[in-house]
This record gives C-alpha cells, sequence and structure tokens, in this order.
C-alpha cells in the first residue's frame, strides 16, 4: 500500500481549489496526495486534472499523517462515524466544514488526532481566497503553521480562536456575496442611468476588481482611499451622503451580525 501524506475526504470544488494551489506550488506533489469522494464524476475528474489518486472508500485517506474533511457539513456526523476507525491518533485533521466545531469533530472521531479548524472563502478557487485558521483539541504550532502553509497556496491566511469563527464566517466566508450583491445593484442603478447592461457590468466588475486591488497593493486604510476619492461637494460626496442618509454601514451590521448568529445557530 503506497504511504500517502496528506488523505482527502471530499474532493469537491473547494478541495480542488485546495489542490490546486498546493499542487501548482509544489509543496507536495501529487503522488503523495489520496483523495476519497462517493462520486464518480468528481473522482474521475479530480483524477484525470490534477493527477492526485481518488478512491470512493475513506479508510486509506483517513489512514493518512494528516486528513482534510471537505464534506459538506450535514454528512460530517456520518463521515466521522465511518473513518474514525481508520484514523491515527497522532494525525493531523484539518476541517473546512462551516459551523462544524472542533469539539464536534473530537467527539466523532473519539478523541483520536490533534484538530484544526478552517474557514476558507471562495475566491480560493482562483486564488485570490482567504482563510481563518484555528487550533482545536491537541492541535500544536507546527499544525498551525502547516495548516497555515496549506491554505497560503490558495490566498491569504489569517491564525484566529475558534470562538471567532462565527464572526470570521460572516465577514469572509459569505463576504463575497456582499460584493456581488453590490455590483448587481451597481448594475441595476447604471442601468436605470442609461448605461446598456453589458456597459454597465463590465464597470461595476471591473470597478469592485481595481478596488479590490488598490486596498490590497497598497494597503492603506479603506477610509484613506474612499477620503481620496471624495472631493469637497462632487458627486462621490453626494453618493456617501445618500448611503449615510439611509443608514447603510448600520444595515451592513445588521446583516453581518445575522449571518454570524446562523452560523451560531448552525453550530449548535
Ligand atoms: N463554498 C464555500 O464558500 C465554503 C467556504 C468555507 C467552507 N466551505 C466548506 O467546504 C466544505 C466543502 O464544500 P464544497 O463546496 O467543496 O462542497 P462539494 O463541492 O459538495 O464537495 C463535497 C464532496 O464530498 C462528497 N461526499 C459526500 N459524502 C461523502 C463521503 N461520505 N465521503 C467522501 N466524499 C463525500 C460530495 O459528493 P456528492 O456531491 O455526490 O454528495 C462532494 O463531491 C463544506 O463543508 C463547506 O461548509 C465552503
Amino acid at each position: 500500500m503506497a504511504e500517502y501524506e496528506l488523505g482527502i475526504i471530499g474532493a469537491g470544488n473547494m478541495a480542488e481549489a485546495i489542490l490546486r494551489g498546493v499542487l501548482s506550488s509544489g509543496i507536495l506533489p501529487a503522488t503523495s496526495i489520496i483523495a476519497a469522494d462517493v462520486s464518480d464524476a468528481r473522482r474521475l475528474h479530480v483524477q484525470g486534472e490534477l493527477g492526485v489518486t481518488c478512491v470512493a472508500d475513506g479508510t486509506e485517506a483517513a489512514q493518512c499523517p494528516r486528513v482534510l474533511l471537505a464534506v459538506k457539513p450535514q454528512v460530517m456526523p456520518d463521515v466521522l462515524g465511518a473513518i474514525a476507525g481508520a484514523v491515527r491518533d497522532d494525525a493531523l485533521i484539518v476541517s473546512i466544514a462551516a459551523g462544524v466545531t472542533t469539539s464536534a469533530i473530537d467527539a466523532g472521531l473519539g478523541s483520536k488526532g490533534r484538530i484544526v479548524r478552517v474557514m476558507p472563502n471562495t475566491p480560493m478557487l482562483v486564488g485570490a481566497g482567504v482563510s481563518a485558521v484555528a487550533a482545536g483539541p491537541r492541535a500544536n504550532e507546527a499544525d498551525v503553521s502547516w495548516t497555515r502553509d496549506l491554505f497560503a497556496t490558495s490566498g491569504k491566511v489569517v491564525v484566529v480562536d475558534e470562538a471567532m469563527m462565527d464572526a470570521v464566517t460572516a465577514v469572509s466566508g459569505s463576504g463575497p456575496a456582499y460584493f456581488f450583491y453590490l455590483v448587481e445593484a451597481m448594475v441595476a442603478a447604471g442601468v436605470a442611468e442609461g448605461l446598456p447592461p453589458e456597459i454597465a457590468l463590465e464597470l461595476a466588475r471591473e470597478t469592485c476588481l481595481g478596488a479590490g486591488r488598490l486596498m490590497g497593493e497598497t494597503g492603506e486604510d479603506p477610509a484613506e482611499l474612499r477620503r481620496r476619492v471624495t472631493s469637497p461637494n462632487g458627486t462621490t460626496q453626494r453618493a456617501i451622503e445618500t448611503m449615510d442618509a439611509s443608514d447603510v454601514q448600520e444595515h451592513l451590521t445588521r446583516a453581518v451580525r445575522a449571518a454570524a448568529e446562523r452560523s451560531r445557530e448552525l453550530g449548535n
């Protein structure tokens, strides 16, 4: 039996994004990874595209020194029950399942392994994700560091306490959708102001991308960047005043709080 370094349970969209980053960075070769997935189509796709061994049964992946759990939260209890017997006592278990606590994973695996939880986000699919890493039961600094390096191949990484994961989920996990929502609204508004839809979409999308890059590449405070495009008595000032009069910031605060509350509900 081949000795794999990393076993993946669930070779779906997020696992594929992680694998693409890992393989292109070269931190692990495809030959050191085995992925288990119940879907024939996913196994064929991941093995064909990425050269990673894909199997239907999770046992061999669960026996690896490091195991990445990348199945949907709702199937996690069954998956943990199925693999618990195969997991090594000294394995590093990394889970990306939203809302599933490390104590639930620990209970599901019968207190085996050292557990780390990660909340990535979908821009990881294009190598521009941001992931929050939290140490769980028995995880040590080397485990957090290894996990950080793994996720750094597909974006930025922050390390947080697990208690912050609901807030992380509300800000960066769900966050990409907030920006898509904003772009949708800007496109509709641009069309209402007389722009052809495809032009409005290109303007709004590229503005979102450009503003994101400007923030990322300069590292400047967003409030300062905003101040610089807001000339006294100009068009931007009028728009911001209109948003302030409608309490847009307060609405955003409430939306993020609602997402965090939903994340807490899902974790209970
Ligand atoms: N998408 C996000 O923005 C995001 C962000 C942060 C965290 N996450 C987390 O990432 C995890 C994966 O999400 P995803 O979008 O990659 O989901 P996905 O594409 O559905 O991938 C999960 C894969 O696992 C397979 N699977 C189901 N039961 C299995 C089992 N018992 N053993 C092995 N494989 C099994 C699924 O097959 P079938 O489809 O045939 O069931 C599917 O191919 C989720 O827990 C999610 O909470 C996602």
